[in-house]
């Protein structure tokens, strides 16, 4: 396992390719848009990710990253691209694997036998089998000669580099040919962290179970929020006192739930187990209603004509990730209900996101009534001034003082 090749080099397919190449691999990273490969060709990349220009610079510079549209020959293949749902007939949602399905068809044209594919991307269970029928139909293969392993990616982002070394990383195959290739791999660069074999199918559960957790958690913090608000309380302070007991943990409540990850991986396993899975659904649906219920507080505190600004679009503080983003559902539904309404990203360089403008801080601070949506630091430095305008703390930032 020398030469390795990366399929997707979005927020995680990058890092992965960078770090597999400083951990001494001779990796090729495969995008099939030609501007991300120029871009990275030239060390250029348009993530906003901690030390990652930097990494990626040492790792070209080293001659062991090359970037191309064409899939090399190789000894593992490494699949990270991206999994949306798509809306079904029903209303519910499921995962849309077509991206998946491409990368799988491109890597079989390229497959030898002793070959190892590792799905990184987030599937439902059952979809590294259905990887295999791919690789098998597109490379003309029998399954037993070429090997197939799930390691979901756990990274968070803004600390992608250090979590790929430091975190546990779950090893799911079929096979234990497979599972060892693919810990040779990874245990070169997850040097911090145990690796954790289990099968194929536990291994893409593990990784929906883990974020389907936190949205069911945030779906109740939502409520609390809602309730909160109609008792007159704050809060971010119940849910101090809350998980001061020793057994609870109530995560924290905000203008919604977004993000490539959180918002979309239950719908993986509720669209597979609808009749088991009602739990899952309805956080979903509650999570999904926040931005709508922040926009109808919001705009019932709103002076006739008032111009309104939403401080952060990103999904969570400090990233540009704008992908299912609430704070975006949050800007139309109060455009929706008549408001005048901008927005500030100060992680995203562009004029107007989805139709609003997003302007500099400096100049949010002059509207009439401003949206705290993401703690973002760049809003947490000018905490005073935002506070001492009409406004509407979706994140608990600004009356942090009167906690301890
Ligand atoms: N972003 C996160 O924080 C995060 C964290 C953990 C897991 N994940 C999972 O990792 C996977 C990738 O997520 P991401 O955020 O990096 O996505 P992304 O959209 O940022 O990147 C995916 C990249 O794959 C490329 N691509 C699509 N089809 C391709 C093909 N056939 N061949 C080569 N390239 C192709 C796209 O052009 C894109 O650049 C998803 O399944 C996601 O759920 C993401």
């Amino acid at each position: 396992m020398e030469r390795i090749c990366v399929l997707g080099l979005g927020y995680i397919g990058l890092p992965t390719a960078v770090t597999l190449a400083l951990g001494g691999f001779s990796v090729c990273g495969v995008d099939t848009q030609s501007a991300v490969v120029e871009g990275l060709r030239a060390g250029r990349t348009s993530l906003v990710e901690p030390g990652l220009d930097e990494a990626l610079a040492e790792a070209l510079a080293s001659g062991r990253l090359v970037f191309s549209r064409e899939l090399p020959e190789a000894d593992a293949f490494i699949i990270t691209v991206q999994t949306p749902h798509l809306t079904q007939s029903d209303g519910t949602r499921a995962a849309d694997l077509r991206f998946v399905e491409a990368a799988a068809r491109d890597t079989a044209a390229r497959l030898k036998p002793g070959n190892l594919v590792v799905l990184e991307s987030t599937v439902p269970p059952g979809t590294c089998r259905r990887l295999e029928t791919w690789l098998s139909e597109g490379s003309g293969l029998a399954a037993d000669e070429f090997h197939v392993a799930h390691c979901p990616e756990r990274v968070i982002p803004g600390r992608i580099l250090r979590e790929l070394a430091g975190n546990d990383r779950i090893v799911g195959a079929r096979t234990e040919a497979a599972a060892h290739l693919a810990c040779g791999l990874y245990r070169r660069v997850a040097t911090g962290g145990r690796l954790r074999v289990t099968d194929d199918i536990t291994a893409e559960m593990c990784k929906l179970v883990e974020n389907t957790f936190r949205d069911i958690n945030i779906a109740y913090a939502n409520e609390l929020s809602l309730v909160a608000e109609k008792l007159g309380i704050d809060v971010f302070r119940l849910i101090e006192l809350a998980n001061c007991h020793p057994r609870v943990n109530i995560l924290t409540p905000g203008v919604g739930v977004g993000g490539h990850c959180i918002a979309v991986d239950p719908w993986f396993i509720h669209g597979l187990f609808p009749d088991d899975t009602p739990l899952v659904a309805a956080a979903r649906r509650v999570n999904d209603q926040k931005p709508l219920r922040v926009a109808d507080a919001v705009w019932s505190r709103l002076p006739p004509g008032a111009r309104v600004c939403v401080l952060g679009l990103a999904y969570k503080p400090d990233v540009d990730d704008l992908r299912e983003s609430p704070s975006l559902v949050l800007c139309h539904a109060l455009r929706a209900r008549g408001a005048a309404v901008a927005a500030c990203e100060p992680h995203t360089a562009a004029a107007a996101v989805d139709g609003f403008d997003n302007i500099p801080l400096e100049a949010a601070l002059s509207y009439d009534f401003l949206v705290l949506a993401v703690g973002h630091t760049a809003f947490e430095a000018r905490r005073a001034d935002i506070a001492a305008r009409p406004h509407y703390d979706c994140v608990g930032m600004l009356a942090a003082d009167n906690r301890s």
